[in-house]
């Protein structure tokens, strides 16, 4: 089966771990310090604004105790978005407030993000989806103006650029996730980013029980090094030197990972194009670079559902991500979003990771080829 989403892990990662073996130590220490550092180096940003946290999830967690979202308040969301999101949103007493996308790119745009917002509303949580930069100026002008918070999720798009900034570099607080199936991938991992150092202080309490600058582990400050002060309740969401090893590796291959997700998708996008009953994202604008995360077709639901069970039937595995929150009884969503209902209905993602070979593409290419839609109207 050729997987939709893959690690690209090898020789390099191995060694690196081996080593941290060596070191006996592989807990959270040097080897996470390092990571941390190039990983803001990556960014572009200071390296105090910078934390490793055990998943993206916890960061999205985190993120609201952070900005102190809570009771009373709505956080406007993409409804195309991960189930975490919702969950950190939905945990902090806030209510969760699922904006549509645009139907291509299926980003939110800062005309659904407006649509949304009434007076309850403290932040934005937005997601590059499949690594594409949302439009960050009209978003950014929209959030100034309306004196909002902004969360950037960018599990998608570790190294997605709008108009040469990093993405995660333009709200409030910005997480990354390094889980199996990401561009980058440590096991599993996150990074959080805060936008002044005080608050990326207090995240890297938080993301250690909470205990305060009194706390005498490791340190010789104190006499008594085994008294610790708690500032508040803070988790264990740490990340550990085996993770780190791995990530400090992927971090330096990550340019090439990218060049061969590039090429990928332009394959796609040559061999698919002409194909009538089927439509391919749409381009990438020149000010953005994205990550080549996901590659999307479209087609009419009853094509979609069994093109994707024919691929899967001729060793193509594919998927639709992310399935619309507001759709999530949960949530406890009553509106309709057209544009994520219908992208729900038609949108599969294909096999896009380094690792796919010529002969995967050719092979994914010529099923979808072959694969007969019936009556073709779109
Ligand atoms: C868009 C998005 N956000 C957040 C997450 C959560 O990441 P993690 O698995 O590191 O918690 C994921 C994971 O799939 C994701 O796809």
């Amino acid at each position: 089966m050729i997987n939709v989403f893959q690690p690209a892990l090898g020789a390099e990662e191995l060694e690196a771990v081996r080593r941290v073996f060596e070191s006996n130590w592989p807990g959270k220490g040097k080897i996470t310090d390092q990571f941390e550092v190039e990983f803001a180096r990556h960014l572009g940003t200071d390296r105090e604004l910078v934390h490793s946290t055990s998943c993206c999830t916890e960061g999205l967690f985190q993120a609201m105790t952070l900005l102190g979202i809570g009771p009373g308040d709505e956080v406007v969301l993409p409804s195309i978005s991960f189930v975490g999101a919702a969950n950190a949103i939905m945990a902090s007493g806030a209510q969760p407030v699922f904006c549509d996308v645009d139907g291509a790119s299926l980003n939110c745009t800062a005309d659904t993000i407006e649509s949304c917002i009434t007076a309850r509303t403290r932040a934005v949580l937005i997601l590059h989806y499949g690594g594409v930069p949302c439009d960050m100026e009209a978003i950014g002008g929209l959030l100034a103006r309306r004196r909002l918070l902004l969360i950037e999720d960018n599990a998608c798009s570790v190294a997605s650029r709008f108009r040469g900034n990093a993405c995660g570099s333009f709200g409030d607080i910005s997480v990354w996730s390094f889980d199996s199936m990401k561009g980058l991938v440590t096991g599993d991992g996150g990074m959080i980013w805060c936008r002044t150092a005080d608050l990326a202080k207090r995240a890297e309490q938080l993301l250690y029980l909470g205990l305060g600058n009194k706390s005498g582990f490791g340190k010789t400050v104190n006499t008594r090094w085994w008294e610790f002060e708690v500032t508040e309740c803070g988790r264990r969401g740490i990340l550990n030197d085996i993770a780190s090893a791995i990530g400090i590796e992927q971090l330096k291959k990550l340019p090439r990972f990218l060049a061969r997700r590039k090429q990928i998708h332009e394959f796609y996008d040559g061999e698919l194009s002409s194909i009538s009953w089927l439509t391919c994202p749409p381009q990438i604008p020149d000010s953005s670079i994205s990550s080549y995360y996901f590659y999307w077709v479209q087609a009419r639901s009853q094509h979609r559902d069994r093109l994707a069970t024919y691929l899967r039937e001729n060793g193509v595995y594919t998927t639709f991500r992310y399935f619309p929150l507001h759709r999530v009884p949960f949530y406890g969503a009553t509106k309709s979003l057209q544009n994520a209902e219908r992208a729900a209905e038609e949108t599969l993602c294909l096999p896009l990771h380094p690792s796919l070979s010529c002969d995967d593409l050719e092979h994914v290419v010529t099923s979808i080829r072959r694969f007969d839609p019936g009556e073709t109207f779109r």
